[in-house]
């Protein structure tokens, strides 16, 4: 594995090169006008997996959007990683606050990367991070220093709640059995403070409707004496928190499990400064449930977020009306041990017992999944930590995210198997957001780091 570095070196136009080319390509799944660019998605990672060595390379229909699957089974007697990764990308919109188009990919210099950050859409979440794995392997197996079986997942609705998943494990089991599952799609701390997500933050995403008079009226005549569905769902929404802005659904709280206190304390050390999370959101205060840190509230706490809210006149200019209907969509975040079926209901029971006389309220839920978290006690944990000491000189932080990544707890439920974390993304890759990027040096950082993992975890799990 010492030539790690070399090989980077010498193939790393390349290696940007077949990453542009799959970022080219808007794998958008929240949107069904993108279909034929999922498929374009798909047959370039069956070809280049297919390059990079493995056999057994297959486009695997789903209910949904179909998986890639590859493996390289070099002995059935050595251990198996599953690698798993998503090839569709969130929407690009909000697109004229990009300053390239998300789907041609430009490398620009920034502040954190002076060497270069890859910008399009799924640079960092997750095409960038997937495509670290497929050149690791090749790497391995083109110098001939595999040390396991390695299978390849690469899905494409995970951006959509991963809804086709359930079954498709249910059902390929045989196919997916492996020793441990391995994931690059969070992020670390900096540059030079390796970490390894430790904990992920299950969700619960809802749809609202709120209706009151069955056509849109004129605000001068009506207004004053019928519900305005749009002023009664805001006066709900501000409902669901209280003045320490915890929520206020009954029984949210009574499945969280609380931090000990070594584990608050082991996460005040992590480093953090709340002057530069301030300056770089561009906020003057930092707004939470009260008693606990930022990291704690972005984490390891629960919460309730209006991701979307419409209704009644948005167009140019005024128009005097009382709208109809009123929407919003609203994501929970979930921790251990909240189950997201149960929150939903219990968000649906009280969202509709607030509801005033005079309008009718509808709750529908899109998707959610479970928090995960892996025990750092875990041999896998353990490779993973000696791979970055390899490459970072320094061991890896554990830290909790709160982001979702649902498939996780599924393939806990049906696999049986624990998934480690290798996310190489900063919290400035501005996922999801306008400008998404990733590091030039994350990506080869990454590359270099994941066939350490392979070493040691082989050394670990034959001991
Ligand atoms: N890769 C992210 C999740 C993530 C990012 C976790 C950074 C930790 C750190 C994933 O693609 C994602 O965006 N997940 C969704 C959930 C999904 C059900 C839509 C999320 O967290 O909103
Ligand atoms: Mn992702
Ligand atoms: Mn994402």
């Amino acid at each position: 594995m010492q030539d790690i570095p070399s090989y980077i070196q010498e193939h790393k136009d390349r290696f940007i090169n077949e990453l542009f080319e799959l970022l080219k390509i808007p794998s958008i799944s929240a949107d069904a006008a993108y279909a034929s660019h999922i498929t374009a998605a798909t047959e370039l990672i069956k070809k280049r997996l297919t390059a990079a060595g493995c056999d057994g390379v297959e486009i695997c229909e789903t209910k949904g959007y179909p998986i890639v699957y590859a493996h390289k089974i070099i002995d059935p007697q050595l251990p198996t990683v599953l690698v798993y990764g998503h090839y569709d990308v969130q929407p690009p919109d909000p697109i004229d606050l990009w300053d390239s188009p998300p789907f041609e990919p430009v490398i620009k210099p920034t502040e954190l990367h002076p060497e270069g950050a890859i910008f399009a859409r799924g640079a960092s979440d997750d095409k960038g991070q997937l495509y670290m794995h497929v050149k690791a392997v090749e790497y391995m197996i083109a110098t001939d220093q595999l040390p396991c079986n390695v299978k390849f997942m690469i899905e494409g609705e995970e951006e959509i709640g991963s809804v086709n998943l359930d079954s498709f494990l249910a059902t390929n089991k045989e196919k997916l059995a492996n020793d441990v599952i391995l994931i690059s799609d969070t992020g670390m701390i900096a540059k030079d403070v390796p970490s390894i997500t430790t904990g992920l933050r299950g969700l619960s995403y809802v749809e609202v409707s709120v209706t009151g008079p069955n056509r849109d009226l004129h605000s001068g005549l009506y207004g004053g004496a019928v519900a305005n569905p749009i002023n009664i769902l805001t006066k709900m929404i501000a409902s669901l928190h209280d003045a320490d802005n915890r929520i206020t659904i009954p029984g949210f709280y009574d499945r969280v499990t609380p931090l000990t206190t070594e584990e608050r304390a082991a996460m005040a050390a992590a480093p953090f400064s709340e002057e530069a999370y301030k300056e770089a959101l561009g906020i003057d205060a930092i707004y939470g449930e009260t008693g606990y840190t930022t990291n704690e509230r972005n984490s390891i706490r629960p919460t309730l977020d209006v991701n979307g809210i419409w209704g009644g006149y948005i167009g140019e200019g005024a128009k005097t009306v009382i709208p109809s209907k009123a929407y919003a969509k609203i994501s929970m975040r979930l921790v251990p041990d909240q189950d997201w079926e149960e929150i939903t209901s219990l968000f649906a029971t009280h969202f509709k017992a607030i509801a005033p006389a005079g309008v009718t309220v509808t709750v529908t839920p899109h998707h959610g999944g479970q928090g995960y978290v892996t025990p750092t006690t875990h041999i896998g944990y353990q490779a993973a930590s000696k791979a970055y000491l390899e490459t970072f000189g320094k061991a890896p932080i554990p830290q909790h995210s709160g982001g979702s990544i649902p498939i996780i707890a599924l393939f806990e439920k049906e696999l049986q198997s624990k998934s480690i974390l290798m996310g190489f993304g900063l919290a400035s890759d501005a996922i999801h957001s306008p400008n998404e990027h990733f590091g030039v040096w994350n990506y080869l950082k990454g590359i270099e780091t994941i066939p350490w993992f392979y070493q040691y975890f082989t050394k670990l799990a034959k001991q």
